[in-house]
Parts: C-alpha cells; sequence; structure tokens
C-alpha cells in the first residue's frame, strides 16, 4: 500500500514538528516516521506511528525505506562536516530515484516529490558562501541533475539556536562576533508546522522556497534582549578575525578552532544580508504571523534566564 507521507529525521526537533502537524491533522494511515536507528521503532509504534528505518549512511535501508512512498521529508543531516554530507545527501537521492517515490501532484502521475529541508542563508539565491550553505546548495544541484520532483525548502536560521549563532553563554559577560547583521531567526516548532503544510498544499515543484520569520533582528539586538529579560549586563563587541579565534581558542562549549573558522564566513554572510531576506509564505502557510524573533527570545528567557542550546555545546550532539 502506498504511503502517503514518510517523515525522516522524526526523531529531530524539526521532524519531531512536522510529525506532529500530521499527528493533529491526518489519518495515521497516511504517514511514517523515519530514523537511522532500529531502537527507536517502539517509541513511534507504541503512539500507533508506523515506523521505517532510514539511515543515510546506509543505502540498502533507504532503498527500503522509500518503497511506496508519495512524499518524502528529506531532513538534512545535522553534521557540520560538508563532505559527509554531502555523501549522506547524495546516497539519500540516489535511493530516491531508485526506489520511486510516487506521485505528490495528482495532476502529475508518474512524478516524484521530496521535500528538501535546507537553510536560508542567501535567501532564495545561489551565491552564499557561508560554509555551513555550502552542503545545501550541492544538494540543491544534485536534486537539479535528477528527474526527482522536489522542493528545496529553505528553512529560517533557528531562533532557539540564537546561544550558539552568537556563541553567548549564561555565564558570558562579553560576546565578541567578528561583524553584526540583521538575521530572521524563525521559531523551529513553526518551520516543521509550516513545513508540514506545505507538504499537505503540495506543488512547489522544482522550486526553492523559503520559511522565515516576519522580522529580522542583529544580535547586538539580542544581547540587548538578554540584558533587559535576565537582568544582565553582557557587552557586545565587534572584534577582528585574529581577535574572534583567539577568543574562541578558549570556547566554553569545548568547539574547536576549525568551527569557529568556518563560523567566520557565517557572519561575512550575515554582514552582507544574506539572513535579512523576509519573505511571505511562512505566514500564508500558517494563517497567522509567525512568532517574532524578539518575541521568541524573550520568551525562551523568561521561562529560563541560563537558555542553552545543545549546538554550543562539543559534546552534547
Ligand atoms: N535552520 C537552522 O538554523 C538549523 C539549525 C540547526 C540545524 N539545522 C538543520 O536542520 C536539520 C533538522 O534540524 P533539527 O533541529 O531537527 O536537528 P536535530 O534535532 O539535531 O535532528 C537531526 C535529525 O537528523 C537525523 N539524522 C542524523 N543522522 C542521520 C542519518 N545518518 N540518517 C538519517 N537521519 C539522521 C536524526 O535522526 P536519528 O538520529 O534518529 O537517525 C535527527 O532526527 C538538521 O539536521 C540540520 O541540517 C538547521
Amino acid at each position: 500500500m502506498t504511503l502517503k507521507y514518510l517523515i525522516t529525521g522524526a526523531t529531530g526537533g524539526l521532524g519531531a514538528s512536522v510529525l506532529s502537524y500530521f499527528v493533529a491533522n491526518l489519518p495515521a494511515s497516511e504517514y511514517a516516521a523515519a530514523s537511522s536507528k532500529e531502537a527507536n521503532r517502539k517509541q513511534f509504534e507504541d503512539q500507533g506511528i508506523a515506523f521505517r528505518v532510514a539511515d543515510y549512511d546506509d543505502p540498502s535501508s533507504l532503498k527500503t525505506a522509500f518503497q511506496d512512498v508519495e512524499n518524502l521529508l528529506f531532513v538534512s543531516t545535522s553534521t557540520f562536516d560538508v563532505e559527509k554530507r554531502r555523501k549522506q545527501h547524495q546516497s539519500f537521492i540516489n535511493a530516491a530515484q531508485e526506489a520511486k517515490v510516487q506521485h505528490a501532484i495528482p495532476s502529475l502521475t508518474s512524478a516524484s516529490q521530496v521535500w528538501y529541508t535546507s537553510l536560508a542563508f542567501g535567501g532564495k539565491g545561489p551565491d552564499s558562501k557561508a560554509d555551513v550553505q555550502q552542503a545545501h546548495l550541492l544538494t540543491e544541484e544534485m536534486m537539479r541533475k535528477t528527474d526527482l520532483n522536489f522542493t528545496s525548502i529553505r528553512e529560517g536560521l533557528y531562533v532557539d539556536a540564537f546561544p550558539v549563532f552568537m556563541g553567548w553563554y549564561p555565564s558570558s559577560s562579553t560576546v565578541c562576533l567578528p561583524a553584526d547583521g540583521k538575521v530572521a531567526f524563525t521559531l523551529r516548532a513553526e518551520l516543521g508546522e509550516a513545513t508540514a503544510r506545505l507538504m499537505v498544499r503540495g506543488g512547489y515543484d522544482r522550486e526553492i522556497v523559503l520559511l522565515t520569520a516576519q522580522e529580522t533582528v542583529t544580535f547586538s539586538e539580542i544581547v540587548d534582549i538578554i540584558n533587559e529579560t535576565t537582568d544582565r549586563q553582557v557587552q557586545f563587541k565587534i572584534v577582528d578575525k585574529e581577535e574572534f579565534l583567539t577568543v574562541k581558542a578558549d570556547d566554553e562549549g569545548g568547539k574547536p578552532v576549525a568551527f569557529f573558522k568556518a563560523l567566520i564566513l557565517w557572519y561575512e554572510g550575515i554582514a552582507k544580508g544574506e539572513t535579512c531576506i523576509i519573505d511571505p509564505l511562512m505566514e500564508d502557510l500558517l494563517g497567522r504571523k509567525p512568532v517574532s524573533p524578539r518575541e521568541a527570545i524573550r520568551g525562551f528567557l523568561k521561562e529560563n534566564r541560563n537558555y542553552e542550546w545543545h549546538q554550543n555545546y562539543a559534546n552534547r550532539g
């Protein structure tokens, strides 16, 4: 029997939000969750959610998982290693082609539809030099070379992850960055909901779409929000690249210097305006205004003045 939606990354933050929209709005026979680990089967099946193993490092698992699927959510993997990601994503695309993911758009009966979760550096454009965007641009290129129907969903930078984007820890007295700029930071749970609604809506074949909040915020403004909301006196300082790397050699989260070298390209992109682009699609899909970055950050810090984000710490995945 054909499965209408397969949600990879269902154990992760974004995939879990996509799945929870389906659980609340669609019959259970229409969707299944996927993870790279068989051990995760029970947690889904106990809730009445069908489960498939899809490990991007194991092409045979992908071939089996993608059988008779109409709409495949392709969650980009979480590694910062561009080459590793490229290989995993190529395996995914090869398997999707081989398995003939079935028609998402009723009028295109022989088409397949892959919904790829990309990133919003550079808006919908191809020019971002941000290191983190490179694997996404490569993946879009790989999909273009196939006859798959695909939509690349450029997901806004997670507002939830603001601590890692600005190197802020609850103990920080200063935030030092090599640049500042506007970022349309977007709530991950709302990105998940909008992604699910987009898949249900269908269309956008071989297109890039952009999901973002409708406002931007700068890093210096975020420091002001931290200070106002948590009664701190954190300073914001723009430093040159060398000083940035010297400060980060002693990173509280234990991230390696290579991470911060790559991050310099992110900040150059942010300073050039690569993350300030706002698109109305997310509001249209949600049927309401997305939560603004300021509102979201205030909310996180009011709930927990020592708010943290796991990717700020080398040993927390
Ligand atoms: N827009 C942003 O600001 C931003 C920020 C951070 C990350 N991201 C990107 O968005 C993606 C989703 O974000 P998230 O917050 O949901 O990340 P997350 O919570 O870290 O989840 C990552 C997901 O990737 C899956 N995964 C990891 N290795 C895999 C493999 N070999 N095969 C199949 N699945 C694998 C994991 O599932 P299992 O371990 O169960 O297989 C997990 O469900 C991330 O992976 C990353 O590419 C975007």
